[in-house]
């Protein structure tokens, strides 16, 4: 294999950059030259293509975002637009592909492949929510900045004896708020993975605070609740019942920002580079990631079908502490 492309695709997350410094630094050490695909797979369709040189990808290793940009495009879902994107990646002399983003992106991936694309995956998005990896690139960058704004938060809260009412990221995954609220020391989890009754929730803050609480932090999922903000909806639900003042606050889309930790830079160098061995190694149709510290591949369909369950002993463990 002589030339491979790689694209960033779906929410963007830190440490995408160090991934595609090691897609293009490692091909080049195995003699392969890479093509930056800008826009995701709008850019496959579009042929936004740029070869890369080494210097090319220097100076961003720490920086968050992605220098391929990221789109979304629904259109993806068509087979025929697959196919015109498989045509125009041919066209190009393009024999393989890095794809990182996730788990809409690696479906995405899984189709190219389906359609005759050698392509493999890399796990990068904050939700950690993709199966077959026990860590995505972004997460630890994320939960670092939710722990760092819920230290903050606590002081203010402390001082004027109030509850807050912390909303954090995930659609479809508590995960950011669970972690996010074990090493932040809240009161309160709430994810979408578990039914609430909010009059229980309440009654839950209201004895905390019988015995002795100066503050609650309840951190919120954003996909408690779907029709708006999960923090507004559980605070109105709940404002009524507490023994404290209450305030809400909604992180939003500073969770995706920022420069990447060691951690994420370090697996998303790692991951960034075993991706192109295995096309290399005309091993494709996976995705690379992470168990425990050693890396593993997963068959896309495996990545498809499965779904990544939450350790729910951690959350116990959270309620516990929470005490
Ligand atoms: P993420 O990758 O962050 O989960 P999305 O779910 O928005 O983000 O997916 C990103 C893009 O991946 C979509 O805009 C679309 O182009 C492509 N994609 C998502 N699901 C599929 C699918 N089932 N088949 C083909 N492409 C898909
Ligand atoms: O990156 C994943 C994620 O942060 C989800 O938790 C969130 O719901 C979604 O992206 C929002 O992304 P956007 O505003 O780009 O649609």
């Amino acid at each position: 294999m002589k030339k491979i492309g790689v694209l960033t695709s779906g929410g963007d997350s830190p440490g995408m950059n160090a991934a595609i410094r090691a897609a293009v630094r490692q091909g080049n050490a195995l003699g392969m030259r890479t093509v930056g695909i800008y826009h995701g797979y709008k850019g496959c369709i579009m042929g936004n293509f740029e070869e890369f040189q080494l210097r090319d990808v220097s100076g961003i290793i720490e920086e968050g975002g992605t220098i391929l940009r990221s789109k979304r495009a629904p259109e993806f879902k068509e087979k025929e637009t697959q196919v015109r994107a498989v045509r125009k990646l041919n066209k190009e002399g393009i024999e393989g592909l890095v794809v990182i983003g996730g788990d809409g992106t690696l479906r995405g991936a899984n189709a190219l492949h389906e359609q005759g694309m050698p392509t493999v995956g890399i796990p990068a998005t904050i939700d950690n929510d993709i199966y077959g990896t026990d860590m995505t690139i972004g997460v630890d960058t994320a939960l670092n900045t939710v722990v760092e704004a819920l230290d903050r938060i606590r002081t203010t809260a402390s001082a004027l004896e109030r509850t807050f009412i912390v909303e954090v990221m995930g659609r479809n995954s508590g995960y950011i708020a669970l972690m996010g609220g074990l090493a932040g020391g809240a009161e309160v989890v709430l994810i979408p993975e578990i039914d609430y009754d909010l009059n229980e929730v309440a009654k839950g803050i209201y004895q905390g605070y019988k015995k002795g609480k100066q503050h609650t932090i309840v951190v919120v999922a954003e996909g408690v609740y779907r029709e708006g903000s999960a923090a507004h909806y559980v605070g109105q639900h709940i404002r009524e019942k507490i023994g404290f003042e209450m305030r809400v606050t909604v992180l939003g889309h500073m969770q995706r920002g920022g420069s990447p930790t060691a951690f994420d830079r370090t697996i998303a160098s790692r991951l960034g580079a075993e991706a192109v061995k295995r096309i290399h190694n005309d091993d494709s149709g996976i995705m690379v990631g992470l168990h425990g510290n050693r890396i593993v591949s997963v068959d896309f369909s495996e990545v498809a079908s499965k779904k990544k369950e939450l350790d729910m002993e951690l959350y116990d463990l959270a309620e516990t502490l929470s005490k």
